[in-house]
């Protein structure tokens, strides 16, 4: 009797975790984006971008980075990449956004540079107001 008890305690925690397994991505993939709450605008301190960095943002559920450059400001970008979608990483040393998986290559505003990516990085909205960087 305990051994029959306890696969069938065995057997509904396993049913459990297949059930969450598959329904849990399959619900988030039904979200409609943006329904976090993290929608609209991401407000970061000017003070967390200093000159010459950058600092990676989630704006509306897609990740971005904001840069800050000596000659132009601060600016922001989709960290998507236009070619496959994997997410460019910002090189300072460099001045570039360099794309880990097929060496896609864009400059600082966005532009690309070399490699397969077919167009420029989305460019977001961005203002300063006071001591923030509003994007959105
Ligand atoms: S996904 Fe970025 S270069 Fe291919």
């Amino acid at each position: 009797m305990k051994r029959r008890k306890f696969f069938k305690l065995l057997l509904s925690l396993l049913g459990s975790t297949a059930f969450i397994s598959f329904f849990y991505p399959l619900l988030r993939f039904l979200a409609p984006p943006g329904s976090e709450a993290n929608v609209g605008k991401v407000i970061v301190p000017k003070a967390e971008v200093p000159i010459g960095s950058a600092r990676s943002i989630v704006f509306n559920n897609m990740p971005a980075v904001v840069i800050n450059r000596k000659d132009k400001g601060f600016t922001a970008f989709s960290k998507v990449c236009t070619h496959l979608g994997c997410l460019v990483e910002y090189q300072a040393g460099k001045n570039i956004m360099l794309c880990p998986c097929h060496a896609g290559t864009f400059d600082l505003d966005g532009n690309v540079v070399s490699g397969p990516p077919p167009k420029p990085l989305q460019r977001l909205p961005l203002r300063v107001e006071g001591e923030n960087i509003v994007i959105g």
